[in-house]
């Protein structure tokens, strides 16, 4: 059932029950973090290996002060400065939060995130949220509620519409554990901007992605390189170099503002023409969707700016372009 009535996605989530809510990043399928059986029902449903853990949302510092947490002073920078906003810390753990939630590991996950009907919801319940990302495990992230009734909306309770995400790409995740900060995901918030806050970070990110996933330091353990995965094959690079490998008609390209001669117009997904980095972020996970749904032979991605927000978007791809 899709609707917009916070107050019945409360009661569900006080009954234990799951239900989609509304992000700035992505829909998530959320459970309350402190009913096991509920966080059980997330693995089930989006078939999620038990060793990847899950983030919490929450509206306030005092709530994570409530549940034991210690905020550390660069964290509280970014807080001030982010926070409502697509940005996840980890940081150590407290004895009140389960063990489902993070994966039997010493660290928590944790975010406020930016959405009008959910950031409501936070502020009325005293438990946390635990939400992954309402898709089933290694597939393309919601960023409607369309999206998600399409693969969960006969497994969940309710799936709170809160419409289009604005920033379309999953929070940046940011890891307070060791001595220092250390970047583990690519996401709404750049390192640019994060530097510019608390000074230079550890990029950790390259370690969550390589081919081989056997090899992988898997420091966001859910960052495994196979992920965003589309049912046809997708080449990430340099467009204009593979059209002549494929027939016309058989191609999907996913674009930045280019236009390709001799594809079918309707083959064709420009994200922005303005060329805004933004903006082609917000409509990415969509633009997959729909390519994906096409009947053609390959989807070819073009590599974008690799600034700002432009980096999140070339690792969605790329993770989208490996083999299993
Ligand atoms: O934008 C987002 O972050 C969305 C919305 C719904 O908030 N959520 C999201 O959740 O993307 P999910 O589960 O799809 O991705 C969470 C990532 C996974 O890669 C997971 O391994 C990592 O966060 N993670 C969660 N808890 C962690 C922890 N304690 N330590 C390290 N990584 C953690
Ligand atoms: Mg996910």
């Amino acid at each position: 059932m899709t609707g917009n009535d916070i107050y019945r996605a409360i009661e569900f989530l006080k009954a234990g029950e799951l239900v989609a809510i509304p992000t700035e990043t992505v829909y998530g399928l959320a459970a309350n973090a402190f009913n096991a059986t509920a966080l059980a029902k997330i693995y089930e449903v989006k078939n999620r290996p038990f060793f990847n853990p899950l983030i919490i949302h929450t509206d306030s510092v005092e709530k994570m002060k409530e549940w034991g947490l210690t905020i550390p002073e660069k964290m509280s920078q970014l807080i001030n400065e982010f926070s409502p906003g697509p940005i996840t810390y980890v940081i150590p753990t407290s004895s009140q939060i389960p063990d489902l939630v993070t994966a039997g590991t010493n660290a928590v996950a944790i975010r406020i995130p930016n959405h009008p009907l959910t950031l409501s919801l936070l502020a009325q319940i005293d438990f946390p949220l635990a939400a992954p990302s309402a898709n089933p495990s290694g597939f393309i992230s919601p960023t409607n509620a369309w999206h998600v009734n399409e693969q969960l909306g006969d497994k969940i309770a309710y799936i709170l519409n809160g419409g289009e995400c604005s920033v379309g790409i999953e929070s940046t995740i940011i890891s307070f554990v060791h001595e220092e900060p250390t970047l583990l995901r690519l996401g709404g918030i750049s390192k640019e901007e994060i530097e510019k806050c608390i000074g230079p970070i550890t990029d950790g990110t390259q370690y969550t992605l390589s081919k081989d996933v056997e090899d992988e330091a898997p420091l966001a353990p859910g960052m495994l390189s196979r992920h965003y995965a589309p049912s046809h094959q997708l080449i990430f690079g340099n467009v204009k170099k593979y059209i002549p490998y494929f027939e016309p008609e058989r191609i999907g390209v996913i674009a930045f503002s280019s236009i390709y001669e001799n594809i079918p117009a309707r083959n064709q997904f420009v994200l922005s023409m303005n060329r805004d980095l933004k903006e082609a972020a917000q409509k990415l996970f969509s633009a997959m969707r729909e390519a994906d749904k096409m009947d053609v032979d390959v989807i070819l991605a073009e590599k974008f700016p690799d600034e700002g927000i432009g980096r999140a978007i070339n690792d969605r791809l790329k993770r989208a372009s490996l083999k299993e």
